[in-house]
Parts: C-alpha cells; structure tokens; sequence
C-alpha cells in the first residue's frame, strides 16, 4: 500500500444494516489512529462477484463476507487457504498487490481465540466436546476443535443427517447422537459449544435439558444477542465456565484487520463497549 492511498475495507452481506463489524473495525481504526475506512456493503447474489471484482479497483484492500454469501464467495476467489477449503465458506478476502483474490475463514481461529481468552485454563484436549448444531458454524468449530486437539466430538442436530455429513467429512473423532439425546451427552463434556440459532433475541427458545452439565465445564454461545442465553445463565448456576460469543466475532476480525490495515489489534473491555455501543 503507498502513503497516498487510504486504505478501505468493509463487510458484504444481506442484510447487513445489523452487521456490528463496521464498528469493531472503526473503534480499531481510530484506537490505532490509522488511516482507512470500512463500509457495511448490502449485495445481493447476482451482483456478488462482479461488485467483489470491482472492489480492488477502487481502493480496496479486502472485504468480509456474511450470511448469505460465505460459500460463494469461497469460490469467486482465485486462492484458499486450507482452513477456508475445510470449512467450505470464506469470511475474509484479501485483495492482494498482483490483482489475485485470496479467501480465507478466520471463524474457527476466532472461535479458539475467544475460548483461550475467556477460560484460560481451558484445554482442548481434556475430555470430550459436545456441539449442538450442524450448520456453517458448527463446520468451523469442529475444524478448529481437532486443530486445537480435541480427539472426541459429540455432535448432535435437530436434523441428523447433517450431523452425519460432517462426521463423514471430519472422521472417527466425530460422534452423532441423536438431538434428543443432547442433554444426556452433556455430563461427559469437557467443553459445550451451541452453535445453533436457538435462544437468539426473535429465534426460538434454547430448551435443551441442562441438568447435566457438570462445574468446571466450559460453556459457549456463539448466540451474542443476548449476551447472557439461558445456555449460560444455567451453566452459570451449575458452576460451569462460561464464555459469551461476542468475543468471537470480535476475535475472528483481527487476523483481518491485521492484514488490512497493518496493526494487530487487541480485543479488550474497550473493544467490547465499543461494538456493544
Ligand atoms: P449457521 O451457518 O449460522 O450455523 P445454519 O446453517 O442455518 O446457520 O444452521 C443453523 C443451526 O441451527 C442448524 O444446526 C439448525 O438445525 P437443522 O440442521 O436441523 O436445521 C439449528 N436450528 C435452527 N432452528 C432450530 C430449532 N428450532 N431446533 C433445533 N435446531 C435448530
């Protein structure tokens, strides 16, 4: 990047008017009193690709990438990295200098980050992990978990078969057992990872039977809104570790930003208020 040029980033998605990155990216942003900017982008389908092969020709150094468009943009780019090929969707593109569009996904690396920092004793290979939940989300913490160590997964989902996809894709470390089964698994984690929608402010109730959960096991959400889901609130009260999933999204930005704009940023209680507003 030369001196001249402001550097600008921003985030596509659809909808995208809710997405809390352009606040993160502008509290570092200012925090680190760099020069850049970072825009909210609503894109639908049909304009993905040409809009993303535009970007780099104004100015841009990189974009992230939101629901719906993960696994598309996967492959609209001209390189992946490894972990962005495990997870099947890119987050993160990178414009690079030789005109070369490289994605990658830094969700499972914000996933582990935000577990690392939130329980600091936590050990990835302690016993075993049950995730609840088989969509995009649960592919990056899988993928991160057996990065990470962790040599049994319990996984379960409302619909099975999915489960079943991704053990097939992740192997013998992986289990399924039934959704209805969840809350009986629970007594045997280490670590509980919901990686569904369930307990989201306008989604359906958490109702998962938690009487299982043992003191001392972490506990995470990547559900951020609330802050505080039944999930945790009752992993509280039975003496778990519990570790809220805005960290998550916060984490998962700075390899990005990093790479953007040239700074590695810190996530702290200032970066917290910030995107909390
Ligand atoms: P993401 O990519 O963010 O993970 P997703 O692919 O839509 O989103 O996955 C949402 C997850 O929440 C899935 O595991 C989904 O279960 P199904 O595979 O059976 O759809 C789960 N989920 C959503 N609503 C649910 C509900 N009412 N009960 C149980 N699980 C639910």
């Amino acid at each position: 990047m030369t001196d001249h040029k402001i550097p600008l980033a921003g985030v596509i998605g659809s909808p995208i008017a809710h997405s809390k990155s352009p606040a993160l990216h502008g509290h570092w942003l200012k925090t680190y009193g760099l020069k850049g900017a970072y825009i909210p982008m609503d894109v639908t389908d049909s304009n993905l690709e040409e809009v993303i092969r535009m970007l780099p020709k104004m100015g841009f150094v990189g974009v992230n990438i939101t629901i719906p468009h993960k696994v598309a943009a996967l492959w609209i780019a001209d390189q992946m990295t490894d972990r962005a090929t495990l997870i099947g969707a890119a987050n993160t593109l990178i414009f690079r200098r030789d005109g070369k569009i490289h994605a990658d996904n830094t969700d499972g690396y914000g996933f582990i980050a935000n577990l690392k920092q939130g329980a600091p004793g936590w050990q990835p290979a302690s016993g075993a992990a049950v995730v609840l939940g088989a969509g995009g989300a649960a592919r990056a913490v899988i993928a991160s978990l057996i990065e990470a160590g962790t040599t049994r997964i319990i996984l379960t989902n409302r619909t099975r078969l999915k489960a079943e996809g991704l053990k097939s894709e992740f192997g013998s470390k992986v289990e399924v057992v039934d959704w209805v089964q969840a809350g009986n698994v629970l007594e045997e984690a280490t670590t509980v990872i919901n990686t569904t929608s369930l307990g989201m402010t306008g989604a359906p109730e958490f109702r998962v039977p938690l009487d299982g959960l043992r003191p001392g096991t972490v506990v995470t959400d990547i559900v951020y809104t609330p802050l505080k889901t039944r999930l945790l609130q009752e992993a509280e009260q039975a003496g778990c570790i519990t570790v809220d999933g805005l960290g998550m999204l916060l984490h998962q930005a700075v390899p990005a930003f990093e790479r953007w704009f040239g700074v590695r940023p810190e996530v702290d209680v200032n970066t917290r208020s910030a995107v909390l507003g």
